[in-house]
């Protein structure tokens, strides 16, 4: 049995052994510059060095590094699919190539980990126009002791790598490495590296990276490189004769937890198996990407839409499996704790902020999930109500088996639905779901929202009517009240505005907020959310208000009769409203930035989960 720690110990001992720095891992969270919202390579940060810039550490580089792949989501749940990795990587930027790399690889599979160099099996590009013939990567590999036999040569499609869907990097062939799981063949003939019944697993790839992707072709780049990647968890689950790689060590205690809450085995296969698995690994990676040095949060847009696919799928899972509330946290105090503490310290470090966020929003999605997959039932009921009756008027009629795009809005709009959850959930049902018919649905409401805005229909910077606009403009109130409370009584309104999203102060303050006083604010917020005070509405004369020491911005016009808000004795303003009716509907109250916006003039920016 060969332990996670001492895999990712011996993959960067061999290298550093072999002349190369530990670069050390970096944030998951892409820069942007690729196009890619997260790391799905080691190679990614190291970009522009493989383009040729020198690299700080010198020529020879390896480390292990985390990755995030969402592609093959769909996939995650059989034994093979995980949506985070560790990538084991080395690189060189310029320095040795071909024949250092294939001696290097074979020794390391061989001399460390033992393999039988008569059952390795490689495969090498078979060229194309753009790239000659691998011949000389089978050549060394033959010199090394692997039978001719074994070796064989592909197309692009299988030996040529290179970042999907960007110009402008570097890519090139590249030589894979696969190993037979079992010496039992199926019975197809030849039962090699191409047979579908899975026997041999790659384990792993070299890519000879000396071209750049251009709008025009792949052009030579002055370097050679190499870029190495072997991927943790798959390489783990193999080296310990396993099938299923969610029986290694990063997996056992996740899924044993798992276990223990349902009271249902992971070995009884079946619906059970495929849930655990799911929430393992959605769980694993939500944990990844709030704990990583630049930590994202669910959200609706971008790669926090992502995490929230991921968290509310599990979410989902959590429910089928009986394991709803704390369940995900549990699983993620296991990773945390147990597996991946040490090579990934922030986690431990962020483990109570890590564990909150989790919680908040699964209980965030529970609150609509029930009530959202009820709605879904019911659409799919009407469907078929509907198909039933149109059969029996005419034998011919072709069954509709679409979910239509307003139903699929509603459902992410109003419950929380990413669509891609509901995709799935009428997959399962044998339905799909009119992609085109929910963009446009989407658009519409924006479009809605933004004539809304042009129109100047919405005062006191509201974008819009919508509830969340609504929660966040009460929030607004309860704000202005608190920064009176913490820092001044002299604070004053100097601006707002409010989209569904989020919520941006102006306010009169000669200096930047300590974190101290930013924590306090939000607690004062969130202490009145929670006392779940009702929101009263008021008409009266501007002078009384004035006397009662109603708040008003100064430079505002206001009529002889003025609308006020006023929650509890808390925060009084003169305001045309729209208001949530109870400040228990905010939700958590959150700072996410504190500026300055003009000479005295601060600039908060918060937001409602
Ligand atoms: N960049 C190569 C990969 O991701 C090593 O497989």
């Amino acid at each position: 049995m060969i332990t996670s720690k001492e895999l990712r110990n011996k993959w960067l001992t061999f290298y550093e052994g072999k002349g190369h720095v530990n670069i050390g891992a970096v944030s998951l969270i892409g820069d942007g510059s690729t196009g890619v919202m997260f790391n799905v390579a080691g190679m990614q940060p190291l970009m522009p060095y493989l383009l040729g810039q020198p690299h700080p550490a010198g020529r020879r580089l390896c480390n292990v590094q985390g990755c995030v792949r969402t592609v093959d989501i769909d996939s995650v749940g059989d034994a093979t699919h995980f949506t985070f990795f560790e990538m084991m990587g080395n690189w060189s930027l310029g320095d040795y190539f071909k024949k250092e790399k294939t001696a290097w690889s074979f020794e390391l599979l061989t001399e460390v980990f033992g393999l039988d160099k008569d059952k390795i099996c490689s495969t090498v590009f078979a060229g194309n126009e753009s790239a000659p013939r691998d011949y000389e990567t089978a050549e060394l590999l033959v010199k090394l002791g692997i039978k001719r036999e074994n070796i064989f040569y592909l197309d692009k499609s299988n030996n040529w790598w290179e970042l999907e869907g960007t110009v402008g990097t570097p890519c090139g062939p590249d030589n894979e490495w696969f190993y037979p799981l079992t010496d039992r063949e199926c019975g197809r003939k030849p039962c090699d590296i191409n047979c579908p019944c899975g026997r041999y697993v790659e384990i792993g790839n070299d890519v000879y990276m000396q071209y750049k992707k251009t709008e025009g072709g792949y052009v030579p780049l002055e370097n050679k490189n190499v870029d190495t990647g072997f991927g943790l968890d798959r390489m783990l689950a193999f080296l310990n004769g396993l099938t299923d790689g969610y029986k290694t060590d990063l997996f056992s205690g996740a899924i044993a937890c798992l276990e223990r809450l349902s009271g249902k085995r992971y070995d009884g296969g079946g619906d059970a198996q495929k849930a655990m698995r799911i929430i393992a690994d959605h769980t694993r990676t939500a944990v990844m990407l709030i704990g990583d040095v630049n930590g994202i949060l669910p959200s609706n847009t971008g790669a926090g839409y992502i995490l929230r696919r991921l968290m509310r799928r599990a979410i989902r899972y959590c429910r089928a499996l009986g394991v709803a509330g704390s369940a995900m946290q549990e699983v993620a105090k296991v990773f945390i704790e147990e597996v991946y503490g040490e090579a990934y310290p922030l986690l431990p470090e962020k483990e109570g902020y890590i564990l909150e966020e989790i919680a908040r929003e699964t209980e965030r999605f529970e609150a609509t999930l029930e009530k959202g997959t009820k709605e879904f039932e019911k659409t799919v009921a009407g469907i078929e109500r509907k198909n039933e009756f149109m059969s029996k008027q005419d034998p011919a009629y072709r069954k509709e088996t679409k979910i239509g795009g307003k139903a699929a809005f509603k459902l992410y709009d109003t419950y929380g639905f990413p669509l891609e959850l509901t995709v799935e959930m009428a997959a399962e049902r044998g339905y799909t779901v009119d992609e085109a018919g929910f963009a446009e649905a989407f658009k519409e409401h924006q479009e809605k929202s933004h004539a809304a805005v042009a129109a100047g229909e919405f005062k006191g910077g509201l974008a819009d009517t919508s509830a969340a606009t609504t929660r966040l403009h009460t929030a607004t109130h309860l704000l202005n009240a608190a920064l009176k409370k913490v820092l001044s009584p002299d604070v004053n309104q100097k601006g707002s505005n409010i989209t569904p999203e989020r919520l941006r102060f102006d306010f009169n303050f000669a200096r930047a907020m300590t974190p101290e006083e930013i924590a306090a604010v939000e607690d004062l917020v969130n202490e009145k959310i929670k006392e779940d005070i009702p929101v009263v509405f008021e008409e009266m004369p501007y002078e009384r208000a004035r006397e009662e020491g109603i708040v008003g911005v100064f430079d505002s016009k206001y009529g002889d009769v003025v609308k006020t808000y006023s929650i509890g004795n808390f925060s009084r303003e003169m305001c045309g409203g729209p208001h949530a009716a109870r400040t228990g509907e905010l939700g958590h109250f959150k700072i996410v930035k504190e500026q300055s916006s003009a000479s005295g003039v601060r600039r908060i920016k918060a937001v409602l989960e």
